[in-house]
């Protein structure tokens, strides 16, 4: 290709990615909403909010690509949109455990939306002890009519979001090659932290609460 074609080429893929990933960032506004609306309900009809904060993005078209060929398909956007569920995320960190269920709940009764998987890692954390409440959402997009995109809802305490962190962490640095001598003591220390944010949650509750 001469240089000119390239970069033709390069602005094509540019202004295809652009237009793909729009209802995807619409989907993530639309539940960011939805968890905004929540949130002031909690806040004005009782003392505890259960949502700390959110966290959104979307995957690049590097991401996109390199998990297209690690499941053996072709990078292009079509089967991104075939098959990839995870191009828009939504990270919602609570307080504490209860709190996490309270806005799954929330979540399962709004009816316009469907959940085709969801994944309790917090009832059964992963070996490494890896914790979190994984849905997704599939979020109906209006536009000139109406098509249906998938969310990927992450929810976890924030002890967990700490954990997760560090693990990914650990887990970079490590090399691939070598023998895994970090999952048992990364376990152990996930299921200290979660034991000490139940009796957190516990005090939580058994203080006594001011009067508004
Ligand atoms: P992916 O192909 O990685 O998306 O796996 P999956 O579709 O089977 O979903 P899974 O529920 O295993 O994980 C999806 C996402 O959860 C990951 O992209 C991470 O953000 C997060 N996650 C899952 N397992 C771990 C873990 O062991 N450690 C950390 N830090 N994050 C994890
Ligand atoms: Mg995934």
């Amino acid at each position: 290709m001469t240089p000119h074609a390239e970069a033709d080429a390069m602005i094509a893929t540019l202004q295809d990615y652009d237009r793909f990933i729009q209802p995807y960032q619409a989907g993530i506004r639309e539940i960011s909403l939805r968890m905004d609306v929540l949130k002031r309900n909690f806040d004005t009809e009782f003392s505890h909010n259960p949502i700390h904060y959110i966290q959104t993005r979307v995957k690049t078209m590097e991401s996109i690509c390199g998990k297209l060929e690690r499941k053996g398909y072709e990078p292009s956007l079509e089967n991104a949109k075939n098959y990839l569920t995870d191009i828009a995320g939504i990270r919602i960190i609570c307080y504490y455990p209860g709190d996490v269920y309270t806005v799954v709940h929330a979540l399962r009764g709004m009816k316009d939306l469907a959940f085709p998987r969801e994944t309790d890692y917090i009832q059964n954390p992963k070996p490494n002890g890896y914790r979190s409440y994984h849905m997704i959402a599939v979020v109906p997009i209006h536009n000139f009519g109406t098509d249906y995109y998938p969310v990927e809802i992450q929810l976890r305490t924030l002890t967990m979001d700490t954990w997760a962190g560090m693990e990914h962490q650990i887990r970079y640095k490590t090399q691939p090659e070598e023998p895994d001598t970090a999952t048992a003591e990364l376990r152990e220390y996930a299921d200290k932290l979660h034991e000490i944010e139940a009796h957190m949650e516990d005090l939580y509750h058994r203080v006594p609460a001011k009067n508004h």
